[in-house]
């Protein structure tokens, strides 16, 4: 039996009806049994300061303990002005602070980016993992994932087509893999 695996996964829309979330959920259910994959909601957090390090915020004990407790984080992500939304830019600050108690050391992280544009977020994609080098996070460099025209890889009932669902199948193939290899 396979040894079990415990995903974060982080939505960079804040959108109810976000494209991202609706592939992101698709990835999900893709998940073999012997995975656990989990939400870390970010809607709610305030936005990070220094000054709150020295204090506690329960909402950001939460999501550094649910990035803490993770074997893997995967991000699905939109691009806002050539970068990463600015939630999505919060909980990556928030989980590399206090000094030295960064959450994101050796983390495995894979990221997905979807937009209905011709470039599919990639910038957004390019600057999670510029963010995540410099916080010694382990970054799945392959596949790169980003879903471009990505509503043209949504049907109308808001499913993903089976075209776009083969190829996020063979990613979740990968990125099992990656999740599960010892980080030591
Ligand atoms: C965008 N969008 C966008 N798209 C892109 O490919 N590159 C970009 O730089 C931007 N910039 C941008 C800024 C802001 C503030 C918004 C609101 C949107 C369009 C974006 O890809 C589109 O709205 C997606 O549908 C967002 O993803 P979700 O929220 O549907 O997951």
């Amino acid at each position: 039996m396979s040894a079990s695996i415990n995903i974060a996964l982080i939505i960079g829309s804040l959108r109810k009806e976000s494209i991202n979330r609706k592939f992101a959920e698709f990835i999900a259910a893709q998940m073999p049994d012997n995975v656990t994959i989990k939400e870390v909601h970010i809607a709610d957090l305030p936005l990070y300061n220094q000054d709150y390090d020295d204090t506690t915020i329960d909402s950001y004990e939460r999501v550094r303990q649910q990035l803490k407790d993770a074997d893997a984080v995967l991000m699905v992500t939109p691009e806002h002005n050539r970068t990463m939304p600015a939630a999505l830019k919060n909980v990556v600050d928030i989980g590399s602070r206090p000094y030295k108690k960064s959450v994101w050391t050796r983390k495995k992280v894979a990221v997905v980016t979807a937009s209905p544009g011709s470039f599919g977020g990639i910038n957004s994609g390019l600057d999670v993992r510029k963010s995540m080098q410099m916080l010694s996070a382990q970054v799945m460099i392959d596949p790169e994932i980003h879903l471009s025209r990505a509503t043209d890889s949504l049907n109308e009932d808001g499913s993903v087509s089976e075209r776009t669902q083969k190829f996020l199948q063979s990613f979740v193939t990968e990125f099992v893999k990656f999740a599960g290899q010892s980080r030591d």
